[in-house]
């Protein structure tokens, strides 16, 4: 076997979140293999403080290239702020690909719109946001929407309970009607994408990361020779720090849940 073609992509998250861009990287991919890990024992990231989250996301990133991943996608908005630059500095001969908040896409479509970018605070906080703000921000009003909680309740599932939906009120209530676009800034977000389109009212677009990271873990592994060679359909396994049954059937469905 061929380790730089056919081992397996490593793919995390501090939980479900990540599992919104597993499903764009497997249809992007369908022959490659993946492992999902999420961290839910230890979510949510995006209100721990930054060292923490660089400790935690690091561990997990570290423990795939020791099992040999020929790529890591680090599918969580937060932990790509934290920690990418540094695992990347420090592992330079393996492609890892972070995801941030689709703002450049949203900014092009709707050049002098408003836009509420919805992520955790730490995302926020952060200069990699700010300097995507900068540099696509342009004529456009960016409404940075700080979400804390939303990640660990979706984490509990009963996306379809109205203590959720009052919840997305509260983060995003009094602007609607005053929309054009929504950039989903945490990977946990799309999963309650109709919970917030009924909060703000008809008409507003919806943008997130999954999409573009696929496209660019294919750029990575084709430029480098890592593309699956084989032509049968690809593996996807799943494992979490919480691993019970429960968890694991949760993660099942989060991956099979129409978005
Ligand atoms: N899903 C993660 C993100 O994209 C973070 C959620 C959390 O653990 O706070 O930012």
């Amino acid at each position: 076997m061929d380790e730089r073609r056919d081992g397996f992509v490593g793919v995390m998250d501090s939980g479900v979140g990540g599992i919104s861009v597993l499903r764009s990287l497997v249809s992007e991919l369908p022959h490659e293999d993946f492992r999902f890990f999420g961290d839910s024992a230890n979510a949510p990231y995006g209100e721990k403080d930054e060292s923490q989250v660089l400790s935690l996301a690091s561990n997990v990133v570290e423990r795939f290239l020791a099992d040999g991943a020929k790529a890591v996608v680090i599918a969580c908005n937060t932990a790509t702020s934290v920690a990418a630059a540094s695992l990347r500095a420090a592992h330079p001969d393996v492609p890892i690909v972070g995801i941030e908040p689709a703002l450049k896409p949203a900014a092009l479509a709707f050049p002098h719109g408003r836009i509420l970018v919805m992520a955790t605070e730490v995302t926020l906080r952060l200069d990699k946001y700010h300097e995507l703000a900068r540099a696509w921000g342009g004529e456009c009003e960016v409404v940075p929407v700080p979400c804390p909680g939303l990640a660990a309740r979706i984490e509990r599932g009963g996306l379809d309970e109205p203590d959720l939906q009052g919840m997305i009120e509260g983060y995003v209530g009094r602007y609607a009607g005053h929309v054009d676009a929504v950039v989903l800034g945490c990977t946990h977000y799309p999963f309650v994408r109709a919970q917030i389109a009924r909060a703000l009212g008809p008409g507003v677009r919806f943008f997130d990361g999954g999409a573009g990271t696929a496209r660019q873990l294919r750029a990575r592994l084709t430029a480098e020779g890592r593309l699956s060679g084989r032509g049968r359909t690809g593996r996807v396994e799943f494992a979490s720090s919480l691993d019970t049954p429960d968890e694991m059937a949760l993660y099942r469905r989060f991956f099979e849940l129409p978005l």
